[in-house]
């Protein structure tokens, strides 16, 4: 059955068949493990009917042309279709399982000065590797003790442009203390504010796809990795992909925090749930 398109507008385009709808999800699939399908129809066209006039395409086959032949145009297919909601300080009670409970274990196989590296993947538009900046030099004495170093990650490059440029609306600021705010924060506008050059600073943004290994390659290893709602639009096959690569990305013993929904007691037998008082994580049981 061949669905019209709800939001055509006027570029001429034709509708997504069914055929074609099934193409260019199985493409953002394989290149991202992200899983769109029929029930996501209303969503994936008014994305490709946007593509379609950017490109100029006229039609979603000639767009599936371009697609097949250009690796860039991929790139901007996967941007136009990832979800990016994030904000400051979400889900607060890992940060606290990691400046209470995570760090003091790390700590104990590592000496004053020694490097702790911490991955936020996927990263968005850079709440949740600030997030984690600002609670340790909030909560973490220790925090100037050791060498912390904080990565965010994200497939979607346009949205790691924006991380680095570290630019926040009300919505992303609503769960921060004003006080912090108003420290970390300077006043870009009436709306808007800027996180401080040296808070900038302390991150450092590299693409990632946990699906392909190649691109992880340069980004090393971590003692900590927080993967929160990734995993939730991945099926079952891409949850292990990226389990696997999680894995090999971790310190022997490390630690990942998942999102609120996500489990990886189902996904890996190389993870072990670790009940915290603040919260259950996820430990490396390789050397278990
Ligand atoms: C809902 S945001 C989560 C942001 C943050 N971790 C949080 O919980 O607030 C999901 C992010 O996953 C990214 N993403 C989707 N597929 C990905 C993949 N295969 N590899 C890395 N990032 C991916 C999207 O670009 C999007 O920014």
């Amino acid at each position: 059955m061949v669905i019209p398109p709800t939001n055509s507008g006027n570029h001429g385009a034709s509708p997504l068949s069914a055929s074609d709808l099934e193409e260019i999800c199985e493409i953002i699939y394989k290149r991202s493990g992200m899983v769109f399908g029929e029930t996501k129809r209303y969503y994936i066209e008014r994305r490709i009917t946007d593509l379609i006039d950017q490109r100029n395409a006229q039609s979603a086959r000639n767009y599936i042309s371009i697609l097949r032949g250009d690796l860039r145009e991929t790139e901007l297919l996967i941007n136009s279709f990832t979800v990016n909601e994030t904000y400051f300080y979400r889900e607060q009670h890992q940060l606290a399982c990691l400046s209470n409970s995570i760090l003091p274990d790390i700590i104990r196989s590592k000496g004053p000065g020694d490097r702790i590296r911490i991955w936020s993947m996927p990263c968005s538009s850079g709440e949740e590797p600030y997030s984690i900046a600002i609670w340790l030099l909030e909560n973490w004495p220790l925090v100037d003790a050791y060498n912390i170093e904080i990565v965010g990650s994200d497939i979607d490059t346009a949205i790691l442009r924006r991380a680095a440029e570290g630019y926040y609306g009300q919505r992303s600021l609503s769960k921060l203390p004003k006080d912090i705010v108003d420290r970390y924060f300077e006043p870009e506008n009436q709306q808007d504010r800027r996180l401080i050059e040296d808070l900038r600073e302390s991150v450092t943004f590299a693409r990632g796809n946990i699906v392909d290994r190649q691109t992880l390659a340069a980004i090393g290893r971590f003692d900590v990795i927080f993967c929160r709602n990734l995993l939730i639009y991945f099926d079952e096959a891409a949850r292990e992909v990226a389990a696997r690569n999680i894995h090999d990305l971790l310190y022997p013993g490390g630690y990942i925090c998942l999102g609120h929904t996500e489990s990886m007691s189902r996904i890996s037998e190389t993870f072990e749930a670790v009940r915290f008082p603040d919260a259950i994580v996820y430990r490396e049981a390789g050397d278990k």
